[in-house]
């Protein structure tokens, strides 16, 4: 029986990737108001903005952004683990990278999802959509004649898969966290359903405070992710 590995990640794993992180210096929340372009306020005000901003964003996710040797150094993991990837992203690059249990805490850029019917969800390029390609608008339509929306849980909105991951928190064998400033909540409080005595590892150059017992590898993730692999098969 594999050993259950959950995987915690934020925008750092992808910011080699070429990503933005939110809060570095130059990050996506310096160059757009957050509230603008990511609030449930904003969208009510400005639905064309935020269309804009998920449209660019998406379209230099597929059309430029690769997964990196984090992402994929999560994969390798799978081969000794049970390993079930928490992440806060949004882009779609653990997936392409290869792992096969990803769960979104704040939605997926690559899908939109109706407004009037939310369980309808279209993952683009999609042909059912009156706008074929990366980019969506206020006048784009699905196949019942409603709009849609980015599938991206908006500042103000609940987190519906919250509940499902703190579940996976609650049973993980080994908890790590990677690239993420735990700012944002109520994905930083996942730490706090790890069982006391499973061995936590923190991966970020530029680590938030954490408490003691965590184990921190104060390295980008390209380096973190294979120095902690190596710590870990060592003590298999
Ligand atoms: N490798 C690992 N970590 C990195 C790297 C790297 N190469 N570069 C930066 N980091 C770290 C930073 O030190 C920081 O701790 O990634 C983290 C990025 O923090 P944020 O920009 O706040 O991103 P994140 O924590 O994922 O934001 C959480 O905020 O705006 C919302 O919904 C958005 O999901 C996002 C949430």
């Amino acid at each position: 029986m594999k050993k259950k590995i959950v995987i915690s990640t934020g925008a750092g794993i992808s910011a080699e990737s070429g990503m933005s992180t939110y809060r570095d210096a130059g990050g996506l929340w310096d160059n757009y108001p957050v509230m603008e372009v990511a609030s449930d306020e904003g969208f009510e005000r400005n639905p064309a903005l935020i269309h804009q901003f998920y449209s660019n964003l998406r379209t230099k996710l597929a059309q430029t952004i690769q997964p990196n040797d984090a992402h994929r150094g999560l994969v390798e993991l799978e081969k000794d683990f049970d390993v079930h990837v928490i992440t806060q992203n949004v882009d779609d690059l653990h997936e392409r990278a290869g792992s096969t249990q990803v769960l979104h805490l704040h939605g997926e850029l690559m899908k939109v999802r109706s407004m009037r019917r939310p369980d309808r969800i279209y993952t683009l390029p999609c042909d059912q959509l009156s706008d074929k390609g990366l980019v969506t608008t206020v006048d784009t339509r699905d196949p019942y004649g409603d709009p849609v929306r980015p599938h991206i849980v908006f500042f103000g909105e609940a987190v519906p898969n919250m509940e499902p991951a703190a579940r996976l928190a609650s049973q993980a064998d080994i908890f790590v966290i990677i690239g993420t400033s735990l700012v944002v909540y109520p994905a930083a409080a996942l730490l706090q359903y790890v069982p006391h005595g499973v061995p936590i590892y923190y991966i970020d150059p530029r680590p938030a405070k954490v408490p003691s017992w965590v184990h921190v590898i104060a390295r980008k993730a390209t380096e973190g992710v294979p120095e902690l692999i190596n710590l870990l098969r060592q003590q298999q």
